[in-house]
């Protein structure tokens, strides 16, 4: 009986989410994106009452719901798709069939999901992965880096840096006919992040440096300094990403302690030692006019947390904390934002940081992107928006890689 009800409380809120909850008017197929957005609610509802009954943690109903998407290796008559290790980091391979000439560009692919979910295997990675090797021509390889709070910082980066020169081994690129020339980094949301710190700390490497061609950041997270920027308030509830379900995973990576995301939902987490960092931020600075709606930048209020998180501040973390000759040495670089995303802000700044220093950057900003489409670009939920962003992706790197 309990259950019943319980169920037809959430069928009904469901209901009112289809059809209250405001969606921004620019959106292409209106109800679809929706019901995808009322089930990403429901979803954390959901595992909030899990946690709150004592039966699960939050993100372990997350991170199930996430697993139902895994698939298989499954080759194709295109591509040659295998599971195997790195080191002991679970890789899949994307090799494509067709006899080649020469030899083929290679891309590392490092998948999103706040550090805490997500992995290769889910349908949508996959059938990306999959997609870029076939129109490419490329080999790509994919990999699932150990995920918080079981593995804090920094093991998600170390993870992707063990995975990256692993392959950037001449004997590695060999076996695969991977061309050394033409390798680049890829990442999407959280994946991004990782991508771009990768990248940062690779450029000091001379062993590895001179193979990386190219990044590709696809709405990149590159700060937890600020998470009050224009476009966390904007988009603070979605559509698909929440400002608060963003900040639960996300802390996650560097703790368990639920002090730490109420503090960073009052933006309050950043001690006075911490300041001169804020400059990195400044949204007065880096963003177009149109996003600063004759506003300006305010400092968040200075915080005090009781435990130190060392990593909160680190640019392992937030690789927009490094400063303009760091920045220069940086690859050719792709970055793609969405509008209605609370990361945009975090992209649109990287984007302005990359360019003051004259790194070569391609910018999409799409108009009417959403945090995480790429994540519905296959059946059941199809949107053409998901599409249409794996489909910049790739025509850049055709052109670029
Ligand atoms: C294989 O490649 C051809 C040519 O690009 C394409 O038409 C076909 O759909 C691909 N097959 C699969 C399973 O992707
Ligand atoms: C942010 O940048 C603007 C423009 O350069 C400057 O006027 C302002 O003082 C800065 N704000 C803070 C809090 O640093
Ligand atoms: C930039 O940061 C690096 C690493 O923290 C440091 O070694 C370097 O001196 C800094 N450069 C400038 C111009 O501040």
């Amino acid at each position: 009986m309990r259950n019943k009800i319980l169920c037809f409380g959430f069928f009904f809120m469901f209901l009112a989410y289809l059809i209250y909850v405001p969606i921004p008017e620019n959106i292409e197929e209106p109800w679809k994106v929706r019901i995808v957005d009322a089930g990403m609610k429901i979803s954390s509802l959901v595992a909030i009452l899990l946690e709150n009954m004592g039966l699960m943690k939050f993100e372990e109903f997350l991170v199930i719901l996430a697993r139902v998407q895994d698939t298989r290796p499954v080759s194709d008559e295109n591509i040659t798709v295998i599971d195997t290790d790195f080191g002991d980091i679970p890789v899949r391979l994307y090799l494509p069939k067709r006899k080649s000439q020469r030899q083929r560009p290679g891309i590392i692919f490092i998948h999103g999901g706040a550090y805490a979910l997500g992995s290769f295997k889910m349908l949508p990675y996959d059938s990306m992965n999959r997609r870029t090797a076939n129109k490419l021509d490329a080999v790509v390889i994919a990999l699932d880096y150990r995920l918080a709070p079981q593995h804090p910082f920094p093991a998600a980066l170390e993870d992707c840096i063990f995975v990256i020169k692993f392959f950037l081994q001449d004997k590695v690129l060999e076996k695969y006919g991977v061309d050394p020339t033409r390798i680049c980094i890829s990442g999407d949301s959280s994946g991004g992040s990782l991508a771009a710190t990768a990248n940062q700390l690779l450029q000091d490497d001379p062993e590895y440096k001179n193979k990386i061609k190219a990044q590709t950041l696809l709405y990149p997270k590159v700060q937890t300094l600020d998470t009050l920027t224009p476009s966390y308030r904007e988009y603070e509830h979605g559509p698909f990403l929440s400002r608060k379900v963003a900040i639960r995973l996300a802390c996650l990576y560097l703790t368990e302690d639920k002090q730490l995301p109420k503090t960073v939902m009052r933006n309050a987490h950043v001690p006075q030692e911490s300041r001169h960092l804020f400059k990195f931020v400044n949204w007065s600075d880096f963003l177009p006019e149109k996003y600063k709606k004759n506003r300006v930048y305010t400092e968040p209020i200075i915080g005090k947390l009781t435990e130190s998180h060392p990593g909160l501040m680190d640019s392992k973390i937030s690789p927009l904390l490094v400063n303009d000759s760091q920045l220069q040495k940086l690859p050719l670089t792709y970055v793609l934002t969405c509008e209605h995303d609370i990361l945009r802000d975090d992209g649109l700044i990287y984007v302005t940081r990359l360019r003051n220093v004259g790194v070569p950057i391609t910018h999409d900003h799409i108009e009417d992107g959403i945090h995480g489409a790429i994540l519905f670009a296959t059946e059941p939920l199809y949107l053409q928006v998901g599409l249409r962003l794996i489909d910049k992706y790739i025509i850049w790197l055709k052109e670029n890689l």
